[in-house]
C-alpha cells in the first residue's frame, strides 16, 4: 500500500478525488449547523462508481449532532448495502464563507470509518485538507486510527 500523498493545490489531485471534493463542497451547502456554524460536507464513491454525499446535522441537544462523515457512510450503507466504499472526501467551511478550512475527521468518525473498512475488507482512501493547507490522500482509515479496537479484537 502506498503512503500518504500530499498536494499543494487541489488541481494536483487526480480527477476522481477532485470530483469528490467538488461533491463534498456541494453537500456542505446542505449542512444544518445553526449552533457551530461549521459547515462540513463529505462524499464517497462506491465500487460501482455511485457517489453518495452528506453533511453535518446538528441538534439543540448538542451531543446529538451528527458529523458529515457518518451521515454519508450510513446513508451509503443503507441505500447500497452490497457495495464497498472506495474513497471519501471531506471538506469544511465557516458559515457564509467560500474559503475551505481544515476538516480532518473526528475520533468518533475515524472509528466508524474503520468499521466500514474492516467489514468490507478493502481500504477506504480519504481526501482532506490539512491545517498546513495541503490536500492529502490517506490510503486507509487504519492510518487515521492506529492501534484501534475493532471486530478483530472480539474474535
Ligand atoms: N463535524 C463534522 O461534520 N465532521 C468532522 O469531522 C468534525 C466535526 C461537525 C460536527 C458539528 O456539527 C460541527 O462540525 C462542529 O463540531
Amino acid at each position: 500500500m502506498k503512503g500518504v500523498q500530499a498536494f499543494n493545490e487541489i488541481e494536483d489531485l487526480d480527477a476522481e478525488s477532485k470530483y469528490l471534493v467538488h461533491k463534498a463542497k456541494e453537500a456542505a451547502l446542505n449542512a444544518y449547523a445553526p449552533y457551530s456554524k461549521f459547515y462540513v460536507g463529505a462524499a464517497v464513491i462506491l465500487d460501482d462508481d455511485t457517489v453518495i454525499t452528506g453533511a453535518n446535522y446538528e441538534n439543540a441537544s448538542y451531543p446529538l449532532c451528527m458529523c458529515a462523515e457518518r451521515v454519508t457512510l450510513y446513508s451509503a450503507a443503507a441505500t447500497h448495502p452490497s457495495r464497498k466504499v472506495k474513497k471519501m472526501a471531506v471538506i469544511a467551511h465557516k458559515k457564509g464563507q467560500k474559503e475551505l478550512v481544515t476538516a480532518t475527521p473526528c475520533g468518533a468518525c475515524r472509528q466508524v470509518m474503520l468499521e466500514f473498512e474492516v467489514k468490507q475488507k478493502q481500504p477506504i482512501e480519504i481526501v482532506m485538507l490539512t491545517k498546513e493547507s495541503n490536500w492529502i490522500i490517506v490510503p486507509s482509515c487504519s492510518f487515521l486510527l492506529p492501534y484501534s479496537f475493532n471486530q478483530e479484537n472480539l474474535i
